[in-house]
């Protein structure tokens, strides 16, 4: 078995320790993004003078046809190649000869797989965000459908105050939006190319790094090479990015969840967004939402496990670095699935107007109107709290309706029509508010916003 580094070791590395180390499992994903980086390396070596022009284009014609074996499926990985980086360049210098051993002049792994990965982790953090996008826009539509349908809005699980459906939805669409705010933010820190620091210390070699960030898209180049082999802040950023996501979708998946069962019946799963059950023939389960509750376990453990194993490390490179790609990936991918299932689910979910209504009708649901209306009416806030709070203990502990009392009541005769189905949700006036005034001002501001973020990330 051959290795890259093979020259100042005398046997061959143990099979235990391949088998330890190597990372060609997973950085494989990498592939395109290790490619591109060397046709930018190359191009700045050509244009430094430390390769001919007919070695740069035999190096890139090489860099070509590894990339179409490797689409392909017809890459052979050798025993020796023990992450994408040596693999690919092995094949080049197999096709290149001489000019391909000169691909790897003035670059180590160390600031290749910094490049590799902030190249991945630019194009999926836009991926991502134009996915969210898409789940923002099925919740405006379906807010904009719900028009004045209204259920409970709820603190601690126990019904507090009527709300627009429409407010209720919008409400998880702008920590969405959030969260697209802050991949675009991670996007534009992590837009630094390491490449041309070398092992930990650039080269006496009159490379360009400049050059090299402009041929691969990057705003600018590091500024201190032992930094940008060691930092891994892009990856940190990136994992808790997309944990707020995987977090967000938790909780749409746990209102999800309580709106669909039985005893809520406020929603009903489409068909191709529900499972059945093996053993009981009526089911009909909410496993997305489920599972939308439960990755996020897992982002988290992504998240506080990278985490772990940056702390402490010292400069510069340290292996254990290598530990920053399956986190990563699987958080991309856990995040990309989970989004675009919510978004079926969401844009199919039937939502049962009646049954949120009678919900949100209980004349209790009205309590806060009440003392508001007496305060309109120039009583003090706490002394009208107390006023309501009795009038409904006197209800519960079956003296009369709340609704009886309150007309039996003379500071509250003209208040009793607050509790008439329909109109408590109707009194929410306030900027931000959960009534229909506020939320047509909202609505608009919220497409306004997902306009912008939509050409942001077209
Ligand atoms: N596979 C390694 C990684 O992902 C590449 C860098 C290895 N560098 C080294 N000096 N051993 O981090």
């Amino acid at each position: 078995m051959s290795t890259l580094w093979h020259g100042r070791f005398d046997g061959d590395p143990a099979d235990e320790l391949m088998a330890y180390t190597a990372s060609i499992g997973f950085d494989a994903r990498l592939a395109s993004d290790d490619i591109a980086g060397s046709r930018a390396h190359v191009r700045m070596l050509g244009r430094v003078g430390l390769l001919a022009d007919t070695e740069v284009d035999e190096v890139l014609a090489a860099l070509d046809q590894t990339e179409q074996e490797l689409a392909a499926g017809e890459f052979d990985f050798a025993p020796g190649d023990e992450d994408i980086h040596t693999a690919i360049e092995r094949r080049v210098t197999e096709l290149a000869g001489p000019a391909g051993a000169k691909l790897h002049t003035g670059r180590s792994r160390n600031d290749q797989v910094a490049t590799d990965l902030r190249l991945f982790a630019k194009r999926e953090l836009a991926a991502i965000a134009a996915d969210l996008i898409a789940l923002q826009q099925v919740l405006l539509e379906r807010a904009v459908d719900a028009g004045d349908t209204y259920l409970p809005g709820y603190t601690h699980l126990q019904r507090a105050q009527p709300v627009l459906l429409a407010h209720h939805l919008l409400a998880h669409g702008w920590a969405l939006a959030r969260d697209v705010d802050r991949l675009a933010d991670a996007r534009v820190r992590l837009d630094v190319s390491p490449l041309g620091a070398g092992a930990v210390a650039g080269s006496s070699l009159p490379l360009d790094p400049d050059m090299a960030a402009a041929e691969l898209g990057f705003a600018a180049r590091f500024d201190n090479s032992m930094d940008a082999v060691s930092d891994r802040d892009f990856a940190a950023e990136s994992l808790f990015s997309l944990t707020m996501v995987a977090i967000h979708l938790s909780r749409l998946g746990e209102e999800i969840v309580f709106w669909t069962s039985e005893e809520a019946g406020f929603a009903t799963l489409d068909d191709a967004y529900a499972t059945g059950s093996s053993m009981l023939p009526q089911k009909k389960n909410p496993d997305i939402a489920e599972l939308a509750r439960a990755k996020a376990g897992r982002l988290i453990g992504n998240l506080t496990g990278f985490l772990a194993t940056l702390k402490g490390l010292p400069l510069a490179y340290n292996r254990d670095l290598q530990e920053d790609k399956e986190p990563l990936f699987d958080s991309f991918d856990q995040v990309r699935l989970g989004v675009r299932a919510m978004t079926g689910l969401m844009s199919s979910i039937a939502f049962n107007a009646d049954t949120m209504a009678d919900a949100a009708d209980a004349p209790t649901s009205a309590a806060t109107d009440l003392a508001e209306y007496l305060v309109a009416h120039g009583m003090p806030f706490r002394e009208a709290h107390a006023v309501v709070g009795d009038l409904v203990r006197r209800s519960l502990d079956g003296e009369a309706s709340l609704t009886d009392l309150v007309q039996a009541d003379p500071r509250l005769g003209a208040a009793a029509e607050l509790l008439t189905p329909g109109v408590p949700v109707t009194r929410r006036t306030t900027p931000g508010g959960a009534g229909p005034e506020p939320v047509a001002a909202q609505l608009e501001k919220f497409r306004a916003r997902l306009n912008a973020d939509a050409n942001r990330f077209a």
